[in-house]
């Protein structure tokens, strides 16, 4: 059977599918197939199929290929998996055995240097993970305002020189437009003052904030888990993966909260007290799962990555 490439190595593997249990049946939504390694090892686990969802096209057309050999078991959905509920009801289903989402993106993704998510490759600032979306890198670097990109900055990359990047960009625009990877990593680490070796490149926070920003990656990641759990069957599984705190806490305090545990960002009601609803999931663990130091050290994009999971009940 054609399957996935053996280079690509899905991050938390072992993990995901002891979190989800395909082996139990049914069907199962994949939010962020990408190259479509943890939906193959689902199916060969024992899932009936995978509802594979990206907003990226070119995603889906490569795992579509990958992953012919299972036929009508596999069905590909272009969208957003924060959009799920409405997808799904849309294809006449009511409920799934489980939901996986891998968030961020693909190696694949970052190493085309056509889509201008890294600073390693020059290439456009482009940024967008759904092609067919209209806001890119480029337009945010060159037509917010210097408050605005520094906030972003900020928030999304929690770069503390926030500031001096956005002014630089700013500065750096008005003789002509920034439209490359390279040139914009050029003034980033100008910009911000360095002393002696750094762990990590200094442009590194402000892509990941531009990132952010063109995909708005942190908007209703709480809201999705909520709705996924409206489409979980009892005994339904939900397994997350995240690659860094930004996203990690809104997933962590929304499962919380399905879960009935007390969570400080729960909303409170007149008099200051406390919602906690009716628990309709239990954790499968407290803590996050991480990955083993064996997978970090053979695959660099797992170190950072957190599998949180639980069980509709
Ligand atoms: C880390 S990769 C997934 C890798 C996949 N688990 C595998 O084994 O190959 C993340 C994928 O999710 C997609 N993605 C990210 N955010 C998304 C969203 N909100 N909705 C749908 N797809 C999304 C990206 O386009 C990318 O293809």
């Amino acid at each position: 059977m054609r399957d996935v490439e053996p280079q690509h190595t899905p991050v938390l593997l072992a993990e995901t599918l002891a979190a989800l249990e395909p082996a139990r049946g049914g069907w199962f939504v994949d939010g962020t197939i990408g190259l479509g390694g943890h939906t193959a090892a689902i199916l060969r686990a024992g899932a009936r199929g995978v509802i594979a969802i990206d907003r990226d096209p070119g995603a889906l057309r490569s795992a579509a290929e990958r992953l012919a050999g299972y036929g009508d078991r596999v069905r590909f959905v272009h969208g957003d998996f924060r959009s799920l509920k409405r997808m799904l009801m849309e294809m006449g289903w009511s409920q799934v055995n489980g939901v996986l989402v891998d968030l961020g993106i693909s190696s694949w993704q970052l190493d085309d240097p056509t889509r201008g998510f890294s600073f390693r490759h020059d290439g456009p600032l482009d940024m967008r993970m759904d092609a067919t979306a209209s806001l890119t890198a480029a337009d945010i670097v060159n037509t917010w305002t210097e408050a605005e990109l520094a906030e972003a900055i900020q928030q999304w990359g929690e770069e503390r020189y926030a500031r001096r990047v956005a002014r630089s960009i700013v500065n750096t625009r008005r003789t002509a437009p920034i439209t490359t990877t390279h040139h914009l990593a050029a003034l980033v680490r100008q910009a911000i003052p360095t002393r002696g070796p750094q762990r990590i490149d200094p442009a590194t926070r402000t892509f990941q904030a531009l990132r952010i920003a063109v995909n708005r990656e942190l908007d209703g990641l709480e809201a999705f888990v909520s709705d996924a759990v409206d489409v979980l069957a009892p005994g339904g599984r939900l397994a997350v993966i995240t690659f860094h705190s930004l996203e990690d806490r809104p997933i962590k305090h929304a499962l919380r909260r399905e879960a009935g545990l007390p969570d400080e960002d729960a909303p409170v009601d007149f008099w200051g007290r406390r919602l906690t609803p009716t628990p309709r999931l239990r954790l499968l663990h407290r803590r996050p799962i991480v990955p083993t130091e064996a997978e970090a050290a053979s695959n660099p994009r797992a170190r950072s990555a957190k599998l949180r999971s639980a069980e509709r009940l």
